[in-house]
């Protein structure tokens, strides 16, 4: 169940298996996340092959791996909170209903077309239409990522202002706590669940620093409005 609880600031941290812990969470008013792609990943280091491949390399760099991502990710005990976000749409599109799609474009034009993928996607369950946010800072930051699969700071602000009256955010599938550090910033309320404990502890470490390192913005970000209400 809950191996291990960290409360930091508006931050609960929790570490063990998202699915055991949801149904001991309150309520929640948004899940934003970036769960297992399911690639079938066996934790065998498999670079030049695409996937997570690359990811398993820099995961044994950091003495840990991915787990659970040998089947696709099933969003349905997600589906009884109101708003939610989740990247990997294009590893199970059929798992989700209709809404907006979020692109990153995580490459620069120069570096398109390579074997790596140029853009991920993610699924929203309010709205429709796709946007997108063009981020290539880690392309440049691979060596100091905290997590093979870890997002930029900004595109996870982004992501979670998608739901501008979301008080409390969940991420179940925290990593290195990436959703929990844009929540700081923002002035949101957080969850966050991760199952292996070297992340979790990169989590903690990491949103202890966004609290030392005050956001000024941080009362202007609570103002803003949303990205794009339901028109039709
Ligand atoms: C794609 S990564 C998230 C990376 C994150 N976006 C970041 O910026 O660091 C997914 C994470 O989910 C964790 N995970 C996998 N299965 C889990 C489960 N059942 N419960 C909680 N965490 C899980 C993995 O250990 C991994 O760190």
């Amino acid at each position: 169940m809950i191996r291990r609880e960290e409360i930091i600031g508006d931050c609960r941290l929790l570490l063990g298996d998202c699915l055991e812990i949801l149904p001991l969470l309150g309520k929640v008013d948004a899940v934003v996340s970036d769960p297992p792609y399911g690639m079938d990943w066996d934790g065998k280091v498999t670079v030049g092959k695409g996937g997570h491949g690359a990811a398993g390399a820099k995961a044994k760099h950091y003495g840990t791996k991915i787990i659970n991502d040998d089947r696709p990710f099933d969003p349905e005990p997600f589906s009884g909170i109101q708003n939610r976000l989740f990247w990997g749409f294009n590893h199970f599109p059929e798992r989700l209903s209709k809404g907006r799609a979020l692109v990153w474009i995580k490459r620069s034009d120069e570096a398109f077309g390579s074997f790596l993928s140029d853009a991920e996607l993610a699924w929203c369950s309010s709205g429709h239409g796709v946007y997108c946010f063009r981020d290539q800072s880690l392309m440049a930051e691979t060596k100091e990522r905290a997590h093979p699969t870890q997002k930029p700071v900004p595109l996870m602000k982004w992501c979670v202002q998608q739901f501008p009256k979301a008080e409390t955010i969940l991420d179940p599938f925290m990593g290195s706590g990436t959703t929990g550090v844009a929540c700081v910033k923002l002035g949101r309320k957080f969850i966050g669940i991760e199952i292996d404990p070297g992340y979790f502890e990169i989590a903690c470490e990491r949103i202890r620093k966004a609290y030392a390192q005050p956001d000024f913005f941080v009362d202007q970000a609570r103002q803003i409005q949303p990205v794009q209400e339901q028109m039709f």
